[in-house]
Parts: structure tokens; C-alpha cells; sequence
């Protein structure tokens, strides 16, 4: 009991000094703001997603570091449209971030396509060492800055996508003639074609009523969504086809960052690690196996036995034919090098 009681003090007393830490910084603030800039931040899914809770924790963080002049609010849900609509509105600087799919990004960088192939990562890690190298993904990070005005802060992880439907599915054949959503890009409408399927892109948002009505067959996408957007209550088969691991990207307006005092943009660049850090370690370590026993007790069912090597064959010429000029072959090489050192023995 003894212990307790320390432990409910101690908490307290943590929780005082967190308080007071943060309130002496919100004054600081007054003096050097009247009120602080909110950067509107889009997504796509449920505030329960680690990467919503990591843009929480950037704002609260922000605030601090900038003495109460920045602060960032999340817009969950897709309240804000589209990842194809909101891409636009941060290269036109009417939302300022957004966590974004890869494959929305080959809408403003093509050589985006390389992190979106079936099969091109082996690993969390390696897809981690690529992501956080920027010997390796620099140039890219900053290259829609010029004509589209967006930087890619980070590169995070958004989990490994298989197909679920309505039936199991345990090689191309299965997929025959079944609707399965998929991202709204070429590269994903290609892929799911020649891993069997009729390709249908749409906005997430749509997804769960088009499963429900049977515009859709089926979907493609982590564990987390197949429960958090419920779509496990209309397509019970999660089926292992392992085909992507692919970035989320959260980018921010290059000219609204700019347009911050040096110091305060130090600041939020500087944030930006530690962010991507719990947005990639609350989903993959926590939010993941979460999700598959929420799913399971919703009477979902998980099949393992699926002929993997199949649906990679099928998908081989899609990868070939998108490695075509030497900035794709730089990162592609980059990515099977970090496949090559995470290989397990
Ligand atoms: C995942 C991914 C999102 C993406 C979504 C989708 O949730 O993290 O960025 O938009 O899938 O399939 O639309």
C-alpha cells in the first residue's frame, strides 16, 4: 500500500513539474508572442494512430521550443479531404503538413516510385536505415521544393500492406476478378493488376462503404486499418501476401517553413527525428499486434499460407520497368544494399 502511495506521489510530483516546466515556458511565450501559429496538420485516419499521436506531441513540443510561438493541430479522419486532394493544398500552402502515402507522393516526385515497388524492403530495419540516412534520401527529401513548395520532413514507417477480402487468398489465382481498392497512383493500379485483381483507387474514407455495398471485393493495407477503420467487420480475410512496406511521408509548405525566424525553424527541424522515432516505435512495436487481436476477436481470420513467392513473380516486371533512369537506380541500389546488411543469417 506503502508503495502505492509513493508511486501515486511520486507521479503527482512528476506531474507538478511537468506543469510547471511547461507553463514557464507557455509565459515565456507571451512575452515573446501575443498568441501562437497553429499549423494545420491533414490525416487520414483515427487520432488512436501513433503517427496522430506523434503530431500531438510535435505540436506540444513545438510550443515549447519556440517559446510559445508554433504549435501544430492535427485534423484526423481525413476532415481535410483526401491524401490526392491534401497534397495539393500544402504545395499551395492552405494546409501546412500532412502525413501522407507514399504513392500519393508520385503525384509530385515520380522518382517517389522506388520506396512504392511490391517486395523492394526486406526489413523494418532496412527500410529504417534508408529512411534515416539522408546521404541516401537528402536530395529527395528537398526535391519538391522548388516547383511544388513541399519538404519532406520525414520518412515513416506505415507498416507492412497484405490483401484482405471477402474469401481467402493464397495466390494470383484467387484474385481473379475480385475489386481490390488500392492508393490513388499508376504504380499501385499496375501492381495489383499483375498480382491478379481488378484495380479500383479511391481515397481511404470511401473504403469501408464500397466494401459494405460490393463496389469493392477487397482492399490492400496494414493491420491497423483493416481493424481501426473497421473494415474487418466486411472483409474478414487478412491474407499474408507481405506485397509492400512502404513510407508514410510527413511533409510540411516549404515557404511557410522558411518564412519562420531561423531559430524557431531550427527548432521544428530539430523536433523532427524524435517525432518520426515515436510515430515509427508506437505503430510497429505496439499498434500492429494491437490491431491483430482486436481483429481476431472480431472473428477475423489471418492466412499465413499464402504462396508469397507467387505474387512476387507476378510483380517482378512492374519493378523492372520502373527503375529507368539513374536517381531510381541510386535509391534502388541504396535500398537492397540495407536489405543486404539486415539479411537474417
Ligand atoms: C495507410 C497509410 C496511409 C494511407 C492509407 C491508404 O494507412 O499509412 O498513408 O493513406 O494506408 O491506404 O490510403
Amino acid at each position: 500500500m506503502k508503495i502505492r502511495n509513493a508511486i501515486r506521489a511520486g507521479g503527482l510530483a512528476l506531474a507538478v513539474i511537468g506543469t510547471v516546466a511547461y507553463s514557464s515556458g507557455a509565459l515565456a511565450a507571451e512575452a515573446k508572442c501575443k498568441k501562437p501559429t497553429t499549423f494545420k496538420l491533414a490525416f487520414n485516419q483515427t487520432e488512436a494512430h501513433p503517427q496522430f499521436k506523434a503530431a500531438v506531441e510535435f505540436g506540444k513540443r513545438l510550443l515549447a521550443a519556440t517559446s510559445g510561438c508554433y504549435t501544430i493541430k492535427g485534423y484526423a479522419n481525413e476532415t481535410l479531404g483526401t491524401q490526392a486532394a491534401v497534397v495539393n493544398n500544402v504545395a499551395d500552402g492552405s494546409v501546412d503538413m500532412a502525413y501522407l502515402g507514399g504513392p500519393v507522393m508520385e503525384s509530385m516526385n515520380p522518382d517517389a516510385i522506388v520506396f512504392n515497388l511490391p517486395y523492394v524492403f526486406d526489413s523494418y530495419e532496412a527500410q529504417q536505415a534508408v529512411f534515416t540516412d539522408d546521404s541516401i534520401v537528402g536530395e529527395f527529401k528537398d526535391s519538391m521544393i522548388a516547383n511544388k513548395h513541399i519538404k519532406v520532413l520525414a520518412l515513416v514507417y506505415a507498416g507492412t500492406r497484405n490483401v484482405y477480402t471477402k474469401k481467402a487468398v493464397r495466390n494470383p489465382a484467387d484474385l481473379t476478378g475480385q475489386k481490390i481498392r488500392v492508393q490513388q497512383s499508376d504504380s499501385q493500379v499496375k501492381m495489383i493488376q499483375l498480382m491478379g485483381a481488378v484495380a479500383t483507387p479511391m481515397g481511404q474514407g470511401d473504403v469501408y462503404s464500397a466494401l459494405q455495398t460490393g463496389t469493392l471485393d477487397g482492399a490492400e493495407n496494414n493491420e491497423t486499418v483493416f481493424d481501426a477503420l473497421k473494415h474487418d467487420e466486411v472483409a474478414k480475410f487478412y491474407n499474408y501476401t507481405q506485397h509492400l512496406m512502404i513510407p508514410d511521408y510527413l511533409i510540411m509548405n516549404s515557404d511557410v517553413l522558411a518564412k519562420m525566424p531561423e531559430a524557431d525553424r531550427k527548432a521544428l527541424l530539430g523536433l523532427v527525428p524524435e517525432i518520426a522515432k515515436l510515430a515509427n516505435e508506437g505503430f510497429y512495436k505496439e499498434y500492429i499486434p494491437v490491431s491483430i487481436e482486436a481483429a481476431k476477436k472480431k472473428g477475423a481470420t489471418f492466412v499465413t499460407d499464402v504462396d508469397v513467392a507467387a505474387f512476387k513473380a507476378a510483380v517482378t516486371p512492374l519493378v523492372k520497368e520502373s527503375i529507368n533512369n539513374p536517381v531510381r537506380q541510386k535509391l534502388y541500389d541504396a535500398v537492397q544494399a540495407a536489405n543486404a546488411k539486415f539479411a537474417k543469417k
